[in-house]
């Protein structure tokens, strides 16, 4: 498709005059230009549930209401994460070539799933995110103090990669000094050609895996011989259900790069969505200068309204009604996410950020049932303190340039935010 082609997308006319039956939102390009809201209003609309005979990704379903993403998720008796894996794009063989989708528990049904999420979960429960406050807050406010006031400089690269580097330090005890490793093996993970649109080198990626999984052996291994501790490593190299995963290099690969990737994408693109928000809605940027109790209430409502998974992806195991249609047994199902925190029945003027949203916490980019993101206290937590922070030092994050985002259908990414600060 040409970039003239792709850019229609963005016209209301043009979108109203697609056959139903042949809207595909999962073309990458429509996120990379952010020209994706016609088509899902589109769906929404006309059909919730949405068949697409043929797309890169063979058929599928789409899913796009709050309401039927929900059902969905919550199904997970009958809709499988994992006969199919969790993302539109199939799984690869496990040929060693491709090592695009290591077996972990976010792509296992129950009871092999709850197992293992309940080796890990304590590192990211409450008790534990309360102990490592304080560790956040030093490394967020050191972040912070050495920014270059005065100069333009891109956010993502300065605050939301290094950051979410030092969360995801800190949660697995990695070892600090590396901590830019842990963003790049999770960028090479979730690069490949079906979900970005581009040419990736496989080769690369490849090599790189290998590295993570040898660095991440060598840890494990340690771990496993000094006591336990709460940390990703420690807990997962003693879990019961998954101390065994070290003699699987695969299995074991498959579950760090969830972690990472977990973590990683999520945090760093809803630390950038925000900044982006309260630049292209500056009276809400007002309403938070004057009132920064409003920052528990405004995490939520970035995280809804940046939504950074765009899509989780089931398979029936049976046929089934949804929606009036019937879904077959083998079926591929999308639950779009973004489109769900759009749906204007449950958040009025949804593309909108309204950081005193009332029902903003009602979003689904943590999804529902039982695979809810495992880290999501840990994202707020991180994001409310990055925004106390802020607001003690910052009167303004300014926007001063063209944001640039990701060619991606499974992470909404940004790549590119370009600010300036004026300090109080
Ligand atoms: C704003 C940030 C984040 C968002 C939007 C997000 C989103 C999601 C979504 C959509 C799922 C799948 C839910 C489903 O299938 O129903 C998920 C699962 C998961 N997330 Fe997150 N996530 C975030 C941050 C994190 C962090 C910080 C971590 C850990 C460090 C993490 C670890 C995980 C894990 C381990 C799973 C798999 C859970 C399971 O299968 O039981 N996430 N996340």
């Amino acid at each position: 498709m040409t970039v003239s082609e792709q850019e229609k997308w963005a016209d209301a006319d043009y979108v109203s005059q697609v056959p139903l039956d042949e809207i595909d939102v999962s073309q990458p390009h429509l996120f990379k230009n952010d020209t994706w809201q016609h088509a899902f209003t589109r769906l929404r609309e006309e059909a919730p549930v949405h068949y697409l005979a043929d797309s890169e990704n063979g058929p599928f379903w789409s899913v796009t209401t709050h309401e039927m993403t929900k059902a969905v998720d919550a199904n997970h008796k009958v809709f499988s994460s994992e006969a199919g894996g969790i993302a539109i794009v199939d799984p690869m063989p496990l040929d060693g070539e491709q090592l695009m989708r290591d077996p972990s528990f976010i792509s296992m049904d129950e009871p092999k799933h709850a197992a293992q999420r309940n080796a890990v979960s304590p590192a990211v429960a409450p008790k534990n995110l309360a102990e490592l406050e304080p560790l956040i807050r030093e490394r967020a406010a050191d972040i912070l103090d050495t920014l270059p006031v005065g100069e333009t400089f891109n956010w993502v690269d300065k605050v939301s990669v290094e950051l979410t580097a030092r969360m995801l330090a800190t949660l697995f005890d990695f070892p600090y000094e590396r901590r830019r490793d842990l963003i790049r093996w999770s960028d090479v993970a979730t690069a490949v050609p079906k979900v970005t649109g581009e040419d990736n080198d496989m080769t690369a990626r490849r090599d790189a895996l290998i590295e993570c999984a040898t660095v991440f052996y060598q840890l494990w291994q340690e771990r496993a011989a000094q006591p336990p501790k709460f940390d990703f490593v420690s807990m997962l190299a003693h879990g019961e259900a998954t101390k065994h995963l070290s003699e699987d290099p695969l299995l074991m690969l498959g579950n760090i790069i969830l972690l990472i990737v977990g973590g990683n994408d999520t945090t760093r693109n809803s630390i950038s969505g925000g900044v982006v928000a309260l630049n292209q809605y500056p009276d809400e940027y007002d309403k938070l200068r004057h009132n920064p109790d409003l920052i528990p209430n405004m995490v939520s409502e970035i995280v809804r309204w940046q939504t950074p998974v765009i899509h989780m992806r089931r398979t029936a195991l049976e046929d089934i009604e949804l929606g009036g249609k019937t879904i077959r047994e083998g079926d591929k199902v999308v639950m779009w996410y973004l489109s769900g925190n759009r749906d204007e029945s449950i958040f009025p003027n949804a593309d909108r950020l309204i950081i005193d949203r009332p029902n903003a916490r009602q979003h689904v980019s943590f999804g529902f049932g039982v695979h809810r993101c495992m880290g999501n206290r840990m994202a707020e937590l991180q994001l409310r303190i990055l925004w106390e922070e802020i607001m003690k030092r910052f009167r303004s994050v300014e926007l001063v340039g063209d944001v640039e985002r990701l060619s991606n259908n499974f992470i909404r990414g940004i790549s590119s935010v370009p600010v300036q600060l004026h300090p109080h």
